[in-house]
């Protein structure tokens, strides 16, 4: 028998647990409303002030308004914070105005003039910087001779950056490429692309950092590319997640990606002036079938010879021939330095799309 003075504690504490069964279970599944108890999927994002807001995981990530969410089996993914593809009028003000605040005048012109701004710092140059890794391992190293603390050990070439230098021209030059293809194509993170000859990533980088999961294909002939790609940029990166497809290949054989893909960019960024003429045109007639009917297109950087080198009309009709046509030619700025790039643009043909 319970005793009076224990039966009202233990309906009391029965009626809170029926009251909060209640509020946590019926109200918000049959009124769609949120609960207290768990976070209800469709209420995981809260619009303020033009912004989306992700609550709960690991991250609570602010997005802008280009946030794009997409129904899935009744599912709602959330993808990843969508970065802009370009710096707006304000962006490049601000870092103006920071340069300023922080008297931070017109940079030195001369090599001598660089080197006496240094203070308090011990630059090296790469070679000696890998000269230091390979001899000395570092500051702080483990002595035991086993690479267990390490998941992903990375040769010392690649981390002093030495393939930053792969292609003669400066790096951040590869921001610039995904900055003009990617407004020219008015690119949507949920967009697949296809780099061929993607090298070290220098461009790659910043599609895979923008696209979804799995939306950056690549083929590309060169191991020590290769290599930089998987044992450097992506995991310095932190873009492994994003699971790029890239194959080694150099034979314009894109059979590996799936045979029913289509792209809504395909491009070739300093590519093709080094690949034989009759390469080129196999790869494109592999590639017209895989363009997305109207939206796609297909870039090419500095020069077609491989159409231009054809007599007359030649080029134009074996285009036609593929069911591609010419659309014409850009050239975009880079931001940090004087250079201009040229950039070739094809489409699937009215027949051909
Ligand atoms: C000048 S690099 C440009 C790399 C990268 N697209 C960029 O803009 O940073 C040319 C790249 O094309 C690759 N390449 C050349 N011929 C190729 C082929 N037949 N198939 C795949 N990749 C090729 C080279 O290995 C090299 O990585």
């Amino acid at each position: 028998m319970v005793s009076k003075a224990l039966s009202v504690p233990i309906l009391f504490a029965g009626s809170a647990l029926v009251l909060f069964l209640f509020l946590c279970l019926f109200v918000p599944v049959f009124f769609d409303l949120p609960s207290i108890c768990y976070t209800n999927p469709r209420n995981l994002n809260r619009v303020d002030n033009g912004q989306i807001q992700f609550q709960g995981g690991i991250n609570s990530i602010t997005q802008s308004k280009e946030y794009s969410e997409r129904e899935n089996h009744g599912e709602i993914q959330f993808q990843g914070a969508i970065e802009p593809i370009g710096p707006s009028r304000e962006d490049i003000e601000w870092v103006k105005d920071q340069l300023q605040r922080n008297s931070l005048g017109e940079p030195p012109n001369t090599t001598e003039g660089w080197h006496a701004l240094r203070k308090g710092i011990n630059p090296r140059t790469r070679a000696q910087q890998l000269e230091d890794l390979t001899k000395f391992k570092g500051i702080s190293h483990y002595e035991d001779g086993t690479n267990d603390h390490t998941a992903l050990p990375c040769p010392g070439e690649l981390l002093v950056e030495e393939h930053h230098s792969n292609y003669g021209e400066p790096w951040a030059g590869g921001r610039d490429v995904f900055e003009f293809l990617g407004s020219s194509v008015k690119l949507k993170p949920g967009d697949l692309v296809l780099e061929i000859g993607c090298g070290t990533l220098r461009v790659g980088l910043h599609f895979i950092r923008y696209l979804d999961p799995s939306h950056f294909h690549c083929l590309e002939r060169d191991e020590l590319s290769l290599m930089a790609a998987f044992r450097y940029e992506l995991p310095s990166h932190g873009l492994l997640h994003k699971r790029p497809i890239i194959f080694k290949g150099e034979d314009m054989d894109f059979s590996g990606f799936g045979s029913g893909v289509t792209y809504d960019l395909i491009y070739a960024s300093a590519v093709f002036l080094h690949m034989p003429d009759a390469l080129v045109w196999v790869g494109l007639e592999r590639l017209a079938s895989r363009l997305r009917p109207y939206k796609g297109r297909i870039f090419v950087s500095h020069n077609i010879k491989f159409c231009t080198r054809l007599r007359g009309e030649e080029c134009a009709q074996r285009l036609k021939g593929l069911g591609l046509e010419y659309v014409g030619k850009h050239t975009h700025d880079s931001l940090l330095f004087n250079h201009y790039e040229i950039w070739f643009e094809f489409r699937r043909s009215e027949s051909g799309a």
